[in-house]
Order: structure tokens, then sequence, then C-alpha cells
């Protein structure tokens, strides 16, 4: 098998600490919903954050796989300066937008390198953010229709934390 190209393993390692970062943006997003008493909130965060370090390890993992070693990057402290739920979860919605583009960006180099290996794992990644962004649209969606009505907010909060997977 033909080695991962330089551009597309930092590329990969970039994403490791991006998709770790993604965790660290849930944690803080699960504290900050935690703190005004959204229970349910808070955990399906704290469930999306953990999903986020699961995406990171697939990355490593596959690194480790192509006989490479991972070049674990700084992890920035997320923003927390947010204004309420509806924040909170454009916020959410906007980063896995721009996580989607870094995908993309990578599947890009990986089809310029006509590495198949990386681009099926990629292409795990592709449908993931279908889920991910659909889901996080219609939780902005979702309290957008709310308008910060806190019977409609303890509605969603109990749904949210009803998350099963
Ligand atoms: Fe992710």
């Amino acid at each position: 098998m033909k080695p991962v190209s330089e551009k597309l393993s930092d590329g990969l390692n970039k994403q490791i600490t991006a998709e770790f970062e993604s965790a660290y943006l849930y944690l803080a997003m699960a504290d900050f919903l935690q703190g005004r008493n959204f229970d349910g909130m808070a955990y399906w965060f704290r469930k999306q954050a953990d999903e986020e370090k699961t995406h990171a390890m697939k990355i490593h993992d596959f690194l480790i796989e192509r006989h490479l070693t991972p070049v674990l990057g700084e992890i920035k402290a997320p923003n927390t300066q947010w204004t309420g739920v509806m924040n909170v979860f454009d916020e959410a919605y906007q980063h896995e937008c721009l996580v989607s583009s870094m995908i993309y960006d990578l599947v890009a180099q990986a089809m310029e390198d006509k590495d198949y290996a990386s681009l099926s794992m990629l292409q795990w990644f592709v449908d993931e953010q279908v889920e991910e962004e659909e889901q996080s649209l219609a939780l902005l969606e979702k309290a957008r229709m709310i308008d910060d009505v806190a019977s409609g907010l303890m509605v969603l909060d109990q749904q949210m934390g009803a998350r099963t997977d």
C-alpha cells in the first residue's frame, strides 16, 4: 500500500486535534447548560463530547495502522461566552458545518493523492457529518421555535435527556 502523503498526514493530525477541540467545546456547552439546570441538555452535550473523542481516536488509530506516529497538537480552550440556549445551539451547528468543510478538504487531498485507503476511512466521516449537521440544525430550529419560553425549554430539556446513543 502506498504511504500516506505528508500533506494528508499533516491534515489528519490536525483533524485529531480538531476532534478533541470539538469534544472540549461540547463539554463546555454541557457545563454551561448544567449551570442553568438544563440537566437533559447537559447530558446530550456530554454524550456529544464523548462521541467527538471517538472521532479523534478513529483517525489516530488509522494513522497507527498506516505505520505513522500521530502528532498530538495543542487543544485550544473554547470560548464560553454564550448568551443562552439558542446561542449554544447556533454555535454547535456552525461548528459542525466547519468540521464538515475540514473533512471535505481531507477528502480532496486523499483524492489528489489517489490514497484509496484514506478515502475509505474519510468516507465514514463524510456520512457522519451529514448526521451531525442534521442533528444540530434540528436542535437550533427547535430552539428558535421555543424562543426562550421556559415551558418549551423544559420539554426540549426532557427530550434531550432521553438520548440513548
Ligand atoms: Fe466529529
